[in-house]
């Protein structure tokens, strides 16, 4: 059966290693943020952010027990804001969207007014090969309808810039699922593409070109001097 948590680990795992920065747009509890503490180690950073008070108390709690790293910069504020804490790119960023599970302030779950605007901020500061994954909980209406005003904006984004991809249940609707956002590569590092390839193959028909030239001069010269003796 289909594991989707792992599935977004794995996700995450392969564009985030040791040194990298990390973003957890949605703390909560600290899940997320003890996974991509530990993912990043001493080396890396990681910012969470939430609007609730008794998140960053629970989160820094968690933390502490489990041994993180000491590499989390926790932060109350709304995601949306993200551009006035975070001034580096990221490597790979997460929102678990919807209810603080357990939460003692009910009623506070995100909502598209800021969700779309804190996910389009992401992907700005989103390093080139960089990730950012957004898990939605249809079964409540503001997170259905977060989920459909994510699809049309998965769907518009350009291919070439950034591949948008969804994971989800079919046969369980009301079941989370999640959004993936992949940026290119730099083109430094993507291989090359069909003028590289061609000015390469024509580099290569110029240096034969030459070589067949010069032999034939040698072999004319070498035919004049045998001419004469
Ligand atoms: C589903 S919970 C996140 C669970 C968390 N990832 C964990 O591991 O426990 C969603 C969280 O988003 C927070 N939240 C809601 N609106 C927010 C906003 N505008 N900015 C930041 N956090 C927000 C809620 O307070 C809640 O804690």
């Amino acid at each position: 059966m289909v594991d989707l948590l792992s599935l977004q680990k794995s996700f995450i795992l392969a564009h985030l290693g040791p040194g990298d920065v990390a973003a957890d747009f949605t703390m909560g509890n600290g899940n997320d943020t003890l996974f991509l503490s530990e993912t990043v180690g001493e080396a890396g950073r990681v910012y969470a952010f939430d609007l609730q008070e008794s998140a960053l108390v629970s989160t820094r709690r968690y933390l502490q027990e489990k041994g993180a790293p000491e590499n989390y910069t926790l932060i109350c504020a709304s995601h949306h804001r993200l551009k006035e804490f975070i001034s580096e790119p990221i490597k790979a960023g997460m929102f678990n969207l919807g209810y603080l599970p357990g939460g003692d302030e009910k009623g506070i779950t995100t909502k598209r007014a800021t969700t779309l605007p804190a996910v389009q901020a992401a992907l700005d500061i989103l390093a080139p090969d960089g990730i950012l994954l957004v898990a939605v909980y249809p079964g409540h209406e503001e997170g259905r309808l977060e989920g459909e005003m994510l699809a049309d904006f998965a769907a518009s984004l350009s291919r070439y810039q950034i591949c948008s991809s969804c994971f989800r249940i079919l046969n369980s609707p009301a079941a989370p699922f999640f959004y993936l956002f992949e940026k290119a590569p730099d083109k430094a590092v993507r291989r090359p593409g069909r003028a590289a390839k061609n000015a390469a193959r024509a580099e290569r028909l110029a240096k034969q070109i030459n070589d067949a030239s010069r032999r034939l001069q040698e072999q004319e010269k070498q035919e004049k001097a045998e001419g004469r003796e």
